[in-house]
């Protein structure tokens, strides 16, 4: 008898991230809220995750989207109340899916409470909640640094004659977590979601909550090294040495993880930090010395890479070679700040991708839509939300095209919104995608092949299959250039995933197996048993062979 395996959701498990505008709209306004989820919690289900992430929900006047909180523990109601998220909650559990939150520590909206009283007086006991300085030297702000949204990150306030510092819009000052008081009051959050029976959080901008204490100004960017993050040139033309990754950091994500531990005594909480980081070994740190920090710094690298096999492999291996050890990878593909995964690399080659990203050692988080293979959608600059492109005047850094409406079906409307409350159908906050009735969950459900039938057998497979969940994972050497492949292998069993990247038949004649028995093809047309010498791929095709 072999011993059981322990499937600890978020390590062997699959995240699905839900953005809550844009999943299911049960009212009938054009946006989607919480008891839209719960609809099609079954869908979530079925599709075989194990978590929902649930991006911001909370009251916020929207000009980020929710990530601009005006109060933490509270839903804002055009998604519904806290009975709704109760009930999310509830009904989630159920059905064995966990439920993320998004925390967001770095900054609130400027309509919060907190900032509402900092900013009434220099006085105010709350006046330290945010960082708020005098003009500097030359008149202008007290620093260098730059808003990653656009132009300088500190506004100046009439009122009080002094500057606060926004890391993304003037609308989301930047808490102050040097004060004892916010730390606190932050983790209360924390407790008082996880106390209503939260699995976890996905922490905004994980890595810059801690800036220099005394506010150096940013060294210049001189060779232009890339950053790694969003290539905005302004942002770009500085190293943000001192206002982001400060090693300060790590205390606080000490005590997140102790008060973490302590709640998953009873069952398992779970975070994961938004690490906009790209140095590997800064990265790991989030990890903790002791793997007493935040469970898993998220991994983008892969989203910032063009689609090229040796590029994936070299990531992905320097990421396996970073992890301290012990500690868990994951990987991401898709997410609401990046265009969808089928417009950057075409749609056979999504394929491709989401092979890679369930068979990658390590936790997948999937971004909701991407199973059916949904495309970015071309948003006219009249009807563009999301600030960023507004405030950088780069439409070009534009999220809308990555958050449209859920494509349930094919009928007019998508299935995305319910019965509007005055007979017609509402207008969707954000346009659908024109090729909605090719893409969507009904038409693709009876469509053997579809991308979502795809999907679902990877999910299957991978939940079957402990070489996948729980499997050591070793890059092949000898594939062909245009191919990447690796071994995932547990307790004796032992998968190869072969993965052509480009649109030409390749041979893969050089793996060092004979033969073997195709578990599932990208393609969906091609199993059992078959002779690996040669093996040919066909255009863009993965396979998962048991050898
Ligand atoms: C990262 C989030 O993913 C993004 O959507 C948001 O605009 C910024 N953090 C600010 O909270």
């Amino acid at each position: 008898m072999t011993e059981p395996i322990e499937f600890l959701w978020w390590k062997h498990g699959v995240i699905y991230q839900i953005y809550p505008r844009s999943f299911r709209d049960s009212s009938g306004n054009g946006i989607g809220d919480l008891q839209g989820i719960i609809e099609k919690l079954d869908y979530v289900a079925e599709l075989g995750v194990d978590a929902i992430w649930v991006s911001p929900c909370y009251p916020s006047p929207m000009a980020d989207f929710g990530y601009d909180v005006s109060d933490h523990c509270d839903i804002h109601p055009l998604f519904g109340t806290l009975q709704t998220m109760d009930a999310l909650l509830q009904a989630a559990h159920q059905r064995d899916l966990c439920v993320m939150l998004d925390f967001v520590p770095s900054h609130t909206s400027e309509q919060h409470q907190w900032f509402q009283e900092s900013r009434a007086s220099r006085s105010n006991p709350k006046r330290d909640w945010y960082t708020w300085r005098d003009t500097g030297p030359d008149g202008g702000p007290p620093n260098n640094w730059l808003s990653i949204f656009g132009g300088p990150a500190w506004e100046w306030d009439a009122h009080t004659r002094q500057y606060y510092l926004h890391t993304y819009l003037k609308e989301q000052p930047d808490l102050n977590w040097r004060n004892p008081a916010v730390k606190e009051a932050m983790f209360s959050v924390v407790r008082f979601w996880l106390e209503r029976g939260v699995d976890g959080f996905r922490v905004d901008a994980a890595h810059g909550f801690m800036k220099d204490p005394v506010l150096r100004d940013n060294p210049p960017n001189r060779n232009n090294a890339a950053i790694g993050y969003e290539s905005m040139d302004a942002y770009d033309s500085q190293l943000h040495v001192n206002d982001r990754g400060h090693p300060d950091i790590h205390a606080v994500y000490r005590e997140l993880r102790a008060l973490l531990d302590e709640y998953s005594r009873a069952r398992p909480r779970f975070t994961v930090g938004e690490i906009h980081i790209f140095d590997w070994s800064k990265w790991a740190s989030y990890y903790g010395a002791n793997l007493d920090e935040i469970h898993m710094p998220g991994n983008f690298t892969l989203v910032r890479i063009p689609w090229r096999a040796s590029l994936v492999r070299g990531k992905v291996d320097e990421l396996e070679a970073a992890l301290p050890a012990g500690a868990w990878p994951n990987h991401v593909l898709g997410n609401h700040d990046e265009h969808r995964i089928a417009s950057r690399y075409g749609a056979a080659a999504a394929r491709t991708a989401a092979m890679l990203l369930l068979t990658l050692r390590g936790t997948p988080t999937l971004y909701y839509g991407d199973e059916i293979g949904m495309l970015n959608v071309t948003v006219p600059a009249e009807k563009c939300q999301d600030p960023w492109p507004q405030r950088s005047g780069k439409p070009e850094l534009s999220r809308d095209p990555q958050r449209s409406p859920m494509q349930w079906d094919a009928r007019p409307g998508a299935g995305f919104s319910g019965p509007a409350v005055h007979g017609d159908l509402p207008e969707p906050w954000l346009l659908f995608h024109p090729e909605y009735q090719r893409l969507n969950v009904a038409t693709q459900r009876d469509e053997p092949g579809s991308m979502l039938d795809l999907y679902r057998c990877l999910l299957r497979l991978r939940r079957e299959t402990p070489a996948l969940t729980h499997g050591e994972y070793r890059a092949l050497d000898d594939a062909p250039p245009a191919v990447y492949g690796y071994l995932r292998e547990y307790g004796g069993d032992r998968l190869l995933v072969l993965l052509n990247f480009e649109g030409e038949s390749k041979q893969v004649t050089s793996v060092s197996f004979d033969y073997g028995e195709v578990l599932l093809s990208t393609t969906l047309d091609r199993d059992g048993a078959e002779g690996l010498d040669p093996m040919v791929l066909r255009p863009y095709e993965g396979v998962i062979i048991r050898v």
